[in-house]
């Protein structure tokens, strides 16, 4: 395990490109792999997760090379995928696993999926209800967790409601649906990202997105595109918090990612009083604008439950900007947040309580009265990559230095990570 002492900065300041939102990457590979012809990807996130993910189509014959930064992807059609030669390792890559099982439910041949680490723990009963009602069989090990089998075939349409909004429940039906015969219907209760909505439709699915219900027909071939994947915005949060915080500073990141299911940290950093600036916006598939951030006071807020969905990824760098802001933050319905790579909310309330942090959480909300001075402490990441980079910004604004256990989990989303920070330190 490696360790990194994090000394206090002055400021931060500069303007950085953030790389290929890991949501999108994930989604272009497949798609890309299902799809007729050629897609070609400009910016895929280099990462463990998406690594994972291209590994697992070319166990499947899919033929996916890399030119600059765009990624080839030779589409097979929805068909014309292989049987692995043996267990697919999708690494500690949740999304992976749960988004490919859709696929791998409509084809004519059995798979097990395999993860690493805190991969073994996470949910997959919420993929397999949903993806046996429409007649694919699978199987979990003990607790609902990985390895999951599936025995693909014929699937059937359904209409299926969500007991929780994920984008990855939602994402592993409707590319379920693509090899069902009828109209696949999927509604939630709040909308959750919608970017394989877009890039379906982008590839020329039959899908109705109505906001909180979606449809899509089985049957219609995809073809394949040339896409351009923006920044990520949930890698930009751990800028964007740090560059409020720290007196002085002023940073600009270029062509995020603002697709508004997934940017609601900017409407919650603006209401926390946050010098927030969004420009040159561009409507492509998915829209993206450069977002700048200047440091200056914040106050706490109420976040609702509605309101999670849109920063289920954000959460951790909000926790910080809760621990810096006047008064009281309070963060209601996060209860997805304990099923992530690790139970952020424990392994935020941890960090943050060392640090003299007042903190207090529930099981699916968060109380932080903040303002006071952070002191410098011994952190751990538990793991877990959005941890580990919340709180390497908290570092930086505490007064003494800190100490993080456990730093090589960035590489799961942003293996730069630590490199970009050290660019805009001053
Ligand atoms: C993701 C959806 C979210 C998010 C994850 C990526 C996706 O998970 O937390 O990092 O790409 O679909 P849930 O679908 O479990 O909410």
């Amino acid at each position: 395990m490696r360790s990194l002492t994090i000394h206090p900065a002055h400021k931060l300041s500069g303007t950085i490109m953030l790389p290929g939102d890991k949501s999108i990457s994930h989604r272009a590979v497949m798609l890309g792999a299902i799809a007729e012809g050629r897609t070609a990807a400009r910016g895929v996130l280099e990462c463990d997760d998406c690594d994972y993910t291209i590994r697992a189509f070319r166990a499947m014959g899919v033929e996916i090379s890399k030119e600059g930064d765009t990624t080839f992807i030779d589409g097979t059609g929805l068909k014309g995928l292989k049987k692995p030669a043996g267990p697919i390792d999708l690494g500690e890559s949740g999304t992976s696993m749960r988004i490919l099982a859709g696929i791998l439910a409509g084809q004519d041949f059995d798979t097990v999926l395999k993860g690493q680490a805190s991969l073994t723990k996470r949910p997959m009963a919420r993929i397999i209800e949903p993806l046996s009602l429409m007649g694919a069989r699978l199987r979990a090990a003990q607790g609902g967790f990985p390895p999951l089998e599936i025995k693909g075939g014929a699937l059937k349409a359904v209409q299926y409601t969500m007991p929780v909004s994920s984008a990855q429940v939602k994402s592993a039906i409707l590319l379920a649906g693509l090899y069902a015969d009828g109209v696949t219907a999927v509604e939630e209760k709040i909308k959750s990202r919608d970017h394989t909505e877009r890039m379906m439709k982008y590839f020329g699915a039959d899908l109705t997105d109505e906001g909180l219900r979606v449809l899509v027909k089985g049957g219609r071939k995809l073809s394949g595109k040339t896409l351009e994947i923006p920044g990520d915005i949930s890698s930009a949060s751990f800028f964007m918090v740090g560059a409020s915080i720290l007196e002085g500073s002023r940073v600009r990141m270029k062509r995020v990612s603002i697709n508004p299911t997934r940017a609601g940290i900017l409407g919650i950093m603006s209401r926390m009083g946050a010098k927030v600036r969004i420009a040159n916006t561009s409507d492509a598939f998915e829209p993206y604008a450069d977002i700048e951030v200047e440091s200056g006071p914040t106050r706490g807020i109420v976040i609702g439950e509605e309101e999670i969905p849109s920063i289920i990824d954000e959460l951790p760098a909000i926790f910080v900007l809760a621990a810096f802001s006047k008064g009281r933050t309070v963060i209601k319905g996060a209860e997805e947040l304990r099923v992530k790579e690790t139970d952020r909310i424990d392994s935020m309330k941890e960090n943050l309580a060392q640090m003299g942090v007042a903190i207090d959480v529930s099981a699916d909300g968060i109380v932080i009265d903040g303002g006071a001075t952070l002191k410098g402490a011994g952190l751990n990441s538990f793991g877990d990559h959005r941890t580990c980079m919340a709180m390497a910004v908290a570092a930086l604004a505490a007064d003494g230095k800190s100490e993080i256990d456990g730093i090589e989990c960035v590489t799961k989303s942003f293996p730069g990570f630590f490199d970009v920070l050290d660019s805009l330190k001053k």
